[in-house]
């Protein structure tokens, strides 16, 4: 346990590089891995949940080492060429890694066993042993479709059209990428648009990926099996879901303005950017470009003053790790902030619907907890704060607290600041250099 405090804050200012992002990192190691010859990513993000990736792939037989200057060297093993690991593969808090490597292993014949940290074995695996076992492979899980699990990949995999029952980028990758090693089409439908980065990255290393829009507005995304995958060169971008943290904090410390560098802007992740625009948030975006396939932009950020918005469930996808910190700004905003269709959060790191709503509580903030929905009444500005919040291994929870606790009127505790580390390492020191006052409890005067 790693408490820490925030304390109201001077206004933030200067520039910031938020770490490469997780969900491209995870992609690069693993794609990377199924890679013939070498993939070079720069930029990758060096937080727990991705070295436990890199862990993985080296247990089941590729290269991963880090060369200088934050550069990974991934020597892959041709599609096919995995080994059977001889130890448990420990995923840590990922699921992500978990439910995208089980995907991977799902057409490769070998058998597996996987573990991670408790806030990962009470998320459901059952989303993707569902399409997985269509495809052939047979997976043991506890009750509940819950980890420890093992997997005995196919050696015959059949391909798989699957229609996905939850929104859900991690389930759809899944089944893509066990569709790589499958003869013949398999095809995800999905219901409602979610992060493309698999779809984009498998193009990236020469995989033919089709998407077609269904007549009921679905898309069917299609993957050709067995391509040829080359290494290739790969530029991370920085993860906007950790730049969500500092974006808010520049919104809700009076006289602030700062710069975040080199952030994606993917359309599928920037429902958050539009959701605070609605609430009256000067957020601009520059310097756009296109960077391995992905759009990354400067997001220059300044304070003000924020109204509160219904935000709709068609949103979720495009924001799902958002929540947290939207929470945050709609404490401060003047009036209500609606947030509908989110009761995926109860399966993230920890409920976080239910860790939300009691930390905005203990902060004095009124609130409404639905099954799938949250309801912030605001501040107006003047948060009590003084909470002692309770992080359930939640590192988007301790973060999001923590730039509560910058804009409150008394300092705010965080149990455990230790989960940060598996997506934003630095981040306590990085938003002090932009004029935060994070630290230790007791020892942020
Ligand atoms: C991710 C997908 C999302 C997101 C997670 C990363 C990904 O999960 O919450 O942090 O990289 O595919 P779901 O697919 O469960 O919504």
């Amino acid at each position: 346990m790693n408490p820490l405090e925030s304390r109201p804050a001077k206004p933030l200012s200067g520039a910031m590089r938020v770490p490469g992002d997780k969900s491209i990192s995870h992609r690069a190691l693993l794609i990377g891995a199924l890679a013939a010859g070498e993939t070079v990513i720069e930029g990758l993000l060096e937080g727990e949940d991705v070295l436990r990736t890199a862990a993985a792939m080296r247990a089941l037989g590729a290269t991963v080492e880090r060369g200088e200057g934050n550069v990974w060297h991934v020597r892959g093993r041709g599609l096919g060429g995995l080994t059977e690991p001889a130890e448990i593969l420990d995923m840590g808090n990922s699921g992500t890694a978990a439910r995208l490597l089980m995907g991977i292993l799902a057409s490769h014949p070998l058998t597996a066993f996987l573990t991670g940290d408790s806030s990962l074995c009470r998320r459901p695996m059952g989303r993707v042993r569902a399409p997985l076992e269509q495809f052939g492979a047979q997976i043991v899980t506890r009750g509940g479709g819950r980890m420890p699990l093992a997997i005995i990949g196919t050696a015959d995999p059949m391909p798989v059209h699957y229609r996905l029952p939850v929104a859900s980028a991690q389930v759809k990758s899944a089944v893509l990428l066990a569709g790589l090693n499958t003869p013949g089409r398999t095809t995800a439908v999905e219901l409602q648009p979610t992060r493309d980065h698999t779809e984009r990255m498998l193009r990236h290393f020469g995989a033919e990926v089709d998407v077609a829009e269904e007549g009921d507005g679905a898309l069917a995304v299609t993957v050709t099996g067995q391509p040829e995958l080359t290494g290739r060169e790969i530029q991370v971008p920085a993860d906007i879901s950790s730049a969500a943290f500092p974006m808010v904090a520049a919104l809700i410390v009076p006289g602030s303005e700062i710069v975040l560098t080199g952030v994606g802007i993917n359309p599928r992740r920037i429902g958050l950017i539009d959701t605070l625009r609605e609430m009256g948030a000067d957020i601009e975006i520059r310097n756009e470009q296109a960077i391995a396939g992905e759009p990354v932009a400067d997001l220059r950020v300044r304070a003000g003053a924020l109204a509160g918005v219904a935000v709709p469930a068609s949103r979720a996808p495009s924001m799902i790790d958002e929540y947290p910190i939207l929470a945050v700004a709609a404490a401060v905003a003047e009036g209500k902030t609606a947030m509908h269709g989110i009761a995926e959060l109860r399966v993230k790191e920890s409920d976080r619907l239910a860790t939300m709503a009691r930390g905005l509580a203990a902060c004095g903030v009124e609130i409404e907890e639905g099954e799938d929905s949250l309801v912030v009444h605001g501040c107006g500005g003047g948060i009590p704060g003084g909470g002692a919040i309770a992080t359930d291994l939640d590192h988007r929870i301790a973060m999001a607290f923590l730039v509560l606790g910058l804009a409150a009127e008394r300092a705010v505790t965080i149990d455990d600041s230790g989960p940060i580390e598996t997506s934003f390492p630095g981040f306590a020191a990085l938003m002090n250099d932009l004029g935060a006052a994070i630290g230790p409890a007791g020892e942020t005067r």
